[in-house]
């Protein structure tokens, strides 16, 4: 994997993107208005990166965006990778290695999720404190490289406390209503059976996805400081379940996104 990434991170250099400072993984729905807010873009198709893997679902573009946003320089990628794609984890995470040897020193996550928690409505976003790992592999599993980080890198404080407390003034700030609390990754593709939100529910989870987890484990091991909001997108209520499709999700995702946009360009302001 060494080789490949360093392949990508020269190719990309060469390509104009030799100071990127915060970098921007947008998810399922998300992302338009964002990269509509970048200035003088560079655009890059990730099938003409060396040995990037390419986005397979239709609801997730596949190209980075480089440009200015906020007098900052932005790596956002538009559409990510999952596990249910058929990619490891290794390769679901490659990104952010490469994201992070361009230059990035913050790493800005979102994604669309169930929404586990009874006081919370979907359309609503959450901020992530913490996670809970159920998917069945781990990105870091493997030689380690020590040049990236440890062997056994540390998760008390997944989520940088510094970019948490900023999101929370911002929200507030902004009057944006900010849930908080705990995702947990499945494997998908399928959606989740009642008795498994129940079973979610009763582990600790507030919001259940299919990614993000993987790029916040690799995040922590290059030291990387980042956080990620999920736009809650369906209500997953074991006890009152209606059937929901990814057009639904996708809607719903769409409708958030202006105040999700909002709370990240001004995050990114203040970084
Ligand atoms: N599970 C349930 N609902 C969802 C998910 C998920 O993984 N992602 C978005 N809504």
């Amino acid at each position: 994997m060494l080789k490949e990434i360093n392949e990508a991170v020269a190719y990309l250099q060469k390509r104009g993107i030799t100071s990127p400072e915060v970098g921007v993984i947008l998810g399922t729905g998300l992302g338009n208005r964002f990269v509509e807010e970048i200035q003088s873009p560079v655009i890059i198709n990730y099938n003409s990166i060396p040995y990037f893997p390419i986005s397979t679902v239709e609801y997730h573009k596949g190209r980075l965006i480089y440009g200015t946003l906020k007098g900052k320089k932005v790596l956002a990628m538009q559409g990510r990778f999952h596990y249910y794609e058929g990619y490891s984890l290794q390769q679901v995470t490659m990104p952010v290695r490469v994201m992070k040897l361009l230059g990035i020193e913050y790493l800005l996550i979102s994604n669309a999720a169930g929404n586990l928690n009874t006081k919370w409505k979907k359309g609503q976003l959450m901020m992530l404190n913490d996670h809970i790992n159920l998917l069945p592999d781990n990105p870091l599993r493997g030689e380690n490289y020590d040049l990236f980080g440890p062997r056994f890198p540390d998760m008390s404080a997944p989520y940088s406390p510094l970019l948490n407390k900023k999101l929370k003034q911002l929200a507030r700030k902004l009057k944006i209503k900010l849930n908080e609390g705990v995702y947990v990754a499945m494997q998908g593709p399928n959606l989740e059976t009642r008795a498994e939100y129940r079973f979610l529910r009763l582990i600790g989870a507030d919001a259940v996805g299919m990614s993000t987890v993987p790029e916040v484990i690799v995040a922590n091991h290059m030291g990387l400081p980042c956080c990620a909001i999920s736009v809650l997108t369906d209500d997953c209520d074991p006890d009152n379940l209606k059937p929901v499709n990814i057009e639904e999700i996708v809607k719903v995702a769409a409708k958030a996104e202006p105040q999700l946009t909002k709370l990240y360009i001004n995050l990114i302001k203040e970084l």
